[in-house]
């Protein structure tokens, strides 16, 4: 798409103005939208074209960093900006829309729409439809649909069937931010880039791997959204198995959307179906209580008093495949933690036999490799090492790679990208259907439980700790330890655990 017209719904949004406008405005300050566009903002809140204008301005002050604002290119980039305020939900508006898009693609391609889905899930499966009745799917109109794609594996199967009866799989872009990040990426390039990983990566040489990704904010302002998801849906069901099928998956022959993807769908039809000992015993979840200065969820904006909504999950995981039987995968994520990270370490087997005795205080440990998505982006190898002097002490030390030594630390910019490749027509990064609901195939059975055991337990865990010492116990049944780095970790920090 080279002129082309992009209609955000839920463009008076927290998402909008967080995210998609900065994304935009960075894509238009590094010239990668080239051709005339058009961007059509659609929201209930009454806005003017000129209104929306300079609200929008004021938030790009706000969102973007400070070193790459420009107000001069940020008041150009505006001037693409337009607003209709209409309902989304009610099909009587779609008719001014379709009226409102041929006076403003004049300058572009009519047929070029690109429709983004920034709207509460419960419009995703009206939207398609109406613009079906207006007519708007047109040939090239692609469709950018954000996470959850579906509450359960049910009403995944009725989105995708209502999508599909209005666009071509090609123009439904399901889009995971996750994928769009420069680190997650580089998981691929570090694996498949490489010869010596590789060889190793399996579980003849691999013990377990851990997935992390926590915040130390709470829910925010998003209460009313947080209580119909829950960490399962907002965070595991899409980002955490992304980044477990990217660590685990085959090396696709030729890297394109088809191959990429298709190793994606067979790691997650290869995921060990939980059983009733799964279910009991290896899935801890967790709500943040109050501590300190800091809000309990209950307490927070839009959130039941009672609410038995999970702020943080921890998971173990099997991936019944050659390459992983019998490794597990333990996962986590939470809100009101002791910082924000995300990261993969992969734990190695120990040596099949230890030489070297515990001394000084330190004992020979396995290797450990460290994949950190953010903060301080890098990677990070654990190996022993002996301390010079009488003796054979072996402390480990860390090898590190950090991306600050290419040159800078990587934007983070993951809706930049990914908007971009949806311009470009690459759908490689984003979630195809048959993934959706093979994730959501193995992750039904622990709603379903849920629900059916409304007295299963829901562990509280005072806001900035490291979540119920249920999922250490977890942890403890492989005879290992999470891996909680450094309490208030930056983007200057070094690697460290506690
Ligand atoms: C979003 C979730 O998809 O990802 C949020 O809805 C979460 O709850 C966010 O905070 C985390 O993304 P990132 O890129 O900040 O790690």
């Amino acid at each position: 798409m080279d002129k082309f017209a992009m209609i955000i719904f839920g463009a008076s949004g927290d998402l909008t103005k967080r995210k998609l406008m900065p994304a935009l405005y960075s894509l238009y300050r590094d010239k990668r939208l080239t051709g005339s566009f058009t961007v059509l903002g659609i929201g209930r809140t009454v806005y003017s074209d000129e209104d929306y204008r300079s609200y929008i301005l004021g938030e790009l002050q706000q969102f973007v960093k400070a070193e790459e604002q420009n107000l001069e290119l940020m008041s150009s980039f505006v001037s693409h900006l337009y607003y209709l305020p209409m309902d989304p939900a009610k099909v009587e508006g779609y008719s001014q829309l379709r009226e409102r898009l041929v006076e403003l693609t004049k300058e572009v391609d009519p047929d070029n729409l690109l429709f983004y889905l920034a709207t509460p899930p419960s419009l995703y499966g009206v939207v398609p439809l109406h613009l079906k009745a207006a007519g708007l799917n047109t040939p090239h109109s692609r469709i950018i649909v954000e996470k959850p794609f579906g509450y359960d594996l049910e009403s995944a199967l009725e989105l995708n069937k209502i999508y599909s009866s209005v666009f071509d799989e090609h123009q439904i872009y399901r889009i995971d931010h996750f994928l769009g990040k420069e680190t997650a990426q580089n998981v691929l390039a570090f694996r498949f880039a490489n010869g010596i990983f590789e060889p190793l990566w399996n579980r003849n040489y691999i013990d377990y791997v851990e997935i992390t990704a926590v915040e130390n904010l709470g829910i925010e302002q998003r209460g009313g959204f947080y209580e119909t998801a829950g960490a399962l849906r907002d965070m595991v069901q899409n980002h955490l198995i992304q980044l477990v099928a990217l660590t685990a998956m085959e090396p696709p022959a030729v890297f394109n959307a088809d191959n990429f993807r298709n190793e994606v769908v067979k790691v997650y039809e290869s995921l060990t179906p939980l059983t009733e000992t799964d279910l009991n015993e290896h899935i801890v979840r967790g709500q943040y209580t109050a501590s300190g200065n800091k809000k309990g969820y209950r307490e927070e904006k839009g959130v039941a008093p009672d609410s038995r909504t999970e702020t943080y999950i921890a998971m173990k995981l099997g991936i019944s495949n050659w390459r992983w039987s019998g490794v597990p995968f333990y996962i986590r994520t939470g809100k009101q933690m002791p910082t924000k990270v995300t990261e993969i370490v992969v734990h190695f087997r120990e040596t099949p036999h230890q030489m070297f005795r515990c001394s000084g205080g330190n004992c020979p440990r396995a290797n450990k490799l460290i994949l950190r998505l953010q903060p301080n982006e890098g990677i990070v190898l654990k190996i022993g090492m002996k301390v010079p002097g009488a003796g054979f002490e072996v402390r480990q030390v860390t090898m590190d790679f950090s991306y600050a030594q290419l040159g800078g630390v990587p934007s983070g910019d993951a809706y930049a990208r990914l908007i971009d490749d949806c311009i470009q027509g690459d759908p490689t990064l984003f979630t195809r259907s048959d993934a959706v609901e093979a994730s959501w195939n193995f992750f039904d059975p622990v709603l379903r439980y849920w629900k059916d055991n409304p007295d299963a337990p829901l562990y509280g865990y005072p806001a900035g700790t490291w979540g119920p010492l249920e999922s250490e116990a977890m942890m403890h049944e492989h005879g290992a330890d999470w891996t909680n780095p450094c309490k208030n970790l930056t983007n200057t920090d070094q690697y460290c655990e506690l």
